[in-house]
């Protein structure tokens, strides 16, 4: 009797073979490049716990910008740090505010980059919460007026998308109304629709000075144990008239990605954050990993998890690289 069994081996002969049967690729327009921006410094700071990275003054701001539209980025992320934190974030929706200066240098450096506007208020309230608190909670109704005021000052400076971050119930049917009155019916909104309660943002809360001064955010971010609650969160966005869905974090999450795909066919945007990238970082720094080809092999694996876009600490670093052949 004769072995029966697959070659699989032959479409493996040769880098060129590879190539031609290579189903996933992470291009320059999958990436998303994070940026921010500080009202407290003059030029560039660097973040201890996110080595690459750095924080922007206004003054500096122009020069990081070219660089990243240089490497071929399409589109960047912003996030400011205000120099003055209150009860009600205001300098988040102040037209004067460090977000929407930071969105005007953008635009007035480069003005075919695509700004998406992180629209959240815990890097500019005293609590270091995404809303409005009252007797130690977290009140979802008030905050929804709050992060719509913000998303109407980021569009009037110019953001091409509205990010909103803070995972109240209801807030992209309140920002799409608010930004439909305010005359920015064709400003679309990213929704960080499925944002878990992770400890992977600790690094991002030390460069964007946000944790929450008491208790966690899991009264309104989602227990990263649960899948089908992703389904109603993404289902609920596309409803109240989401354009784009995100997942996030990105590694520990990715049947979450996949799911999310299978279910909708809005754009699906995966956020692989703070954490993921310190952790790759640090490994690479003592030489454990080979740092290139471990981000490589994360985006791929994203991509080809469903996501059509990866917001990444990272983006830079590949566009460089996918510029080199590598
Ligand atoms: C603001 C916001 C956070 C991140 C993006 N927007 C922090 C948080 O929710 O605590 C995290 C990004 C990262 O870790 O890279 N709500
Ligand atoms: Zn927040």
């Amino acid at each position: 009797m004769s072995l029966v069994f697959d070659r699989h081996r032959r479409l493996r002969t040769s880098a060129a073979i590879r190539g031609l049967v290579r189903e996933t690729t992470v291009t320059k327009n999958d990436l998303i490049m994070p940026v921010f921006v500080d009202a407290t410094i003059d030029g560039v700071a660097p973040i201890p716990s996110m080595p690459g990275i750095n924080r922007y003054g206004l003054d500096a701001l122009p020069d990081e910008i070219r660089a990243i539209a240089d490497l071929g980025i399409t589109s960047v992320i912003v996030f400011g740090i205000p120099d003055h934190k209150d009860d009600v974030g205001s300098d988040a929706w102040n037209d004067d505010g460090i977000v929407q200066c930071g969105i005007r240098v953008i635009k007035a450096t480069c003005p075919d980059l695509v700004v998406i506007a992180d629209d959240c208020m815990c890097e500019y309230t005293s609590t270091g919460h995404c809303g409005i608190v009252r007797d130690g909670e977290v009140v979802n109704d008030e905050s929804l007026e709050y992060i719509v005021r913000i998303a109407v000052s980021q569009a009037k400076a110019g953001a091409d998308i509205i990010a909103p971050s803070n995972a109240m119930d209801g807030y992209v049917a309140s920002i799409r109304q608010g930004l439909d009155k305010a005359g920015y019916i064709n400003v679309p909104i990213m929704s960080y629709s499925v944002k878990y309660a992770s400890s992977f943002y600790g690094p991002f809360r030390d460069a964007a000075d946000g944790a929450p001064q008491f208790g966690d955010r899991s009264g309104y971010q989602m227990d990263p144990a649960n899948r089908f609650e992703a389904l109603r969160e993404a289902a609920s966005d596309e409803r109240e008239g989401a354009d784009f869905l995100m997942v996030k974090p990105a590694m520990a999450f990715l049947d979450i990605v996949r799911d999310i795909r299978n279910a909708s066919n809005l754009p699906l945007v995966a956020y692989n954050v703070s954490g993921e990238y310190a952790m790759v970082k640090a490994a690479a720094a003592n030489g454990w990993i080979d740092e290139a080809r471990i981000v490589k092999e994360t985006l791929t694996g994203i991509k080809r998890a469903g996501a059509d876009l990866i917001i990444t600490y990272f983006a830079k670093d590949v566009a460089a690289r996918i510029d080199r052949g590598e």
